[in-house]
């Protein structure tokens, strides 16, 4: 509904309240149209692109686009190309990449990439937060009476005595919060460079917080989804290690034929579906000092050739989805695309192959694939997580939306011009693998695992004092009962 007689002062509030700030030479353009109305102020909201202020310029060219709508163009009919990687219906199964960079990457390096980057991450989740409250930009907050909302970037956390101070950045500045009680434990446990949100009252330059928001999950995920088939969850093969478990494999194999176990264990193998390994599929050349003592197959496609022939034995019918770790033969920094294709073409033709991380949807199940490297830095940063309970760590990065919000750490990130990394759709089921620890829960609806390794403990992860929990399978039907499965110490 058209509102006549406004003034910029009232237009001025109506964009603050849903975040942004608008110029008044903006606002009085607005007023003058004599077309104002709500649905003008969120259509204009949406054209910001992102910008938290909304100049002359925006309000000038919707005006323009609204006197004279351009024609919608045709929609483009995708390559047959993209259409083959993106869509793979073999026999009755059905799967569909969503989100992958394979193909699409196109970072240099520079300190522009790394600039949009970041942009692109605090853009996407305070897109998240701002569905939930009402933010100002950090620049007008002092402006604001009362309890005002911002959201940015955590740059800085530090303590003196029992309050802790995140300095918090956005586009047009930065402030400093300071936690107290409840707060100060929360902001604590921040690993720097997440998207926050805090609310609070502005006391001289400073923002007392009176609750810190993560972008986090819905309550309920995505609601139920209930199927009739299995879905089996592995990871760290590493094919190609002295101590890949040959023998367990090869139980594990049996149990999938259907050849070993009772008519209940042979009537959960007959409706696997699908099995989704995330990453580390072979140990990898020169991955850490004195690796090559640990292997038995010293090249990296004869690595490969061992993995595919394994993967050769796993029944035709079950569709096979492979990612890659920092152990496999991709850039080590992430988003890592999937394997090129000499290494492609080695594997069965049930076997697609996507990129870490991945988000793909299994016949309605949204299961995002992460190989879980960042695990490392977020136990390195909270105390109260371990490497035993892996789910607890993947809680965390549920919570913060973001698969590695640590620049700087052991994570290498490739600063794409857009956050591969970000949690934008939440997903059914979050698998992770990378610590070779097994472990399984739910966190607000989404299923999360951490898949365990088929190698035994090597040299090396004894001297860091790195415990491994081999040949545990995980067997998960969507919507219903989780099975553990073990193959190592029967
Ligand atoms: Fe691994």
């Amino acid at each position: 509904m058209v509102i006549k007689n406004i003034d910029a002062a009232t237009v001025a509030k109506k964009f603050l309240v849903r975040g942004y700030n608008i110029d008044p030479k903006a606002a009085e353009l607005l007023c003058k149209s004599g077309l104002f109305s709500d649905d003008i102020v969120d259509k204009i909201c949406c054209v910001a692109n992102g910008g938290f202020i909304i100049e002359k310029s925006v309000v000038e060219e919707f005006l323009r686009n609204l006197a004279n709508p351009k024609p919608k163009p045709e929609p483009k009919p995708k390559p047959e190309v993209e259409k083959k990687i993106n869509e793979v219906k073999a026999s009755n199964s059905s799967l569909k990449v969503i989100k992958d960079i394979t193909g699409k990457s196109s970072c240099q390096g520079s300190v522009e990439d790394f600039l949009m980057y970041f942009n692109s991450r605090l853009e996407k989740l305070t897109k998240i937060i701002r569905s939930r409250v009402n933010t100002t930009p950090i620049a007008y907050a002092g402006k604001v009476k009362g309890n005002v909302s911002v959201a940015g970037l955590v740059n800085e956390v530090y303590e003196r005595g029992d309050r802790c101070y995140i300095r918090l950045e956005d586009n047009t500045g930065m402030i400093t919060c300071v936690a107290t009680g409840k707060n100060a434990e929360i902001a604590r446990e921040l690993l720097g460079d997440e998207v926050i949100g805090v609310t609070g009252v502005i006391k001289g330059s400073s923002l007392y917080a009176n609750r810190i928001i993560f972008p986090d999950i819905p309550i309920n995920g995505n609601g139920e989804k209930k199927k009739d088939f299995y879905m089996v969850f592995l990871s760290d093969t590493h094919f190609g290690s002295k101590e890949f478990l040959e023998r367990e494999w090869k139980m594990f194999i049996n149990w999938l034929n259907g050849e070993v176990g009772g008519k209940k264990s042979q009537e959960l193998a007959e409706k696997v579906k699908y099995i989704i390994i995330a990453g580390d599929i072979v140990d990898g050349i020169g991955v850490y000092p004195g690796q090559e003592d640990d292997l038995a197959i010293k090249d990296i496609y004869g690595q490969y050739e061992f993995a595919a022939s394994h993967l050769e034995e796993i029944p035709k019918h079950i569709k096979v989805i492979v990612s890659p770790g920092n152990h496999d033969a991709v850039r080590q920094a992430e988003p890592q695309p999937a394997f090129d294709g000499e290494i492609r073409d080695l594997f069965p033709k049930n076997v697609e192959h996507v990129g870490n991380p991945a988000y793909v949807d299994i016949e309605g199940v949204k299961v995002l694939i992460y190989h879980g490297r960042s695990i490392d830095d977020i136990i390195s940063k909270i105390p109260r997580l371990s490497y035993d309970e892996p789910q607890k760590v993947m809680e965390e990065i549920l919570k913060r939306r973001h698969l590695s919000p640590i620049y700087g750490g052991r994570t290498p990130l490739a600063p794409e011009k857009e956050d591969y990394l970000v949690i934008e759709d939440v997903p059914d089921v979050f698998h992770c693998g990378h610590i070779h620890t097994y472990g399984t829960g739910f966190y607000r609806g989404v299923f999360m695992v951490n898949s365990s390794t088929w190698q035994a403990q090597t040299d090396f992860q004894k001297k860091v004092n790195l415990n491994p929990m081999p040949g545990n399978v995980a067997v998960y039907r969507p919507g219903g009962e989780v099975v553990r499965l073990r193959f190592y110490g029967e």
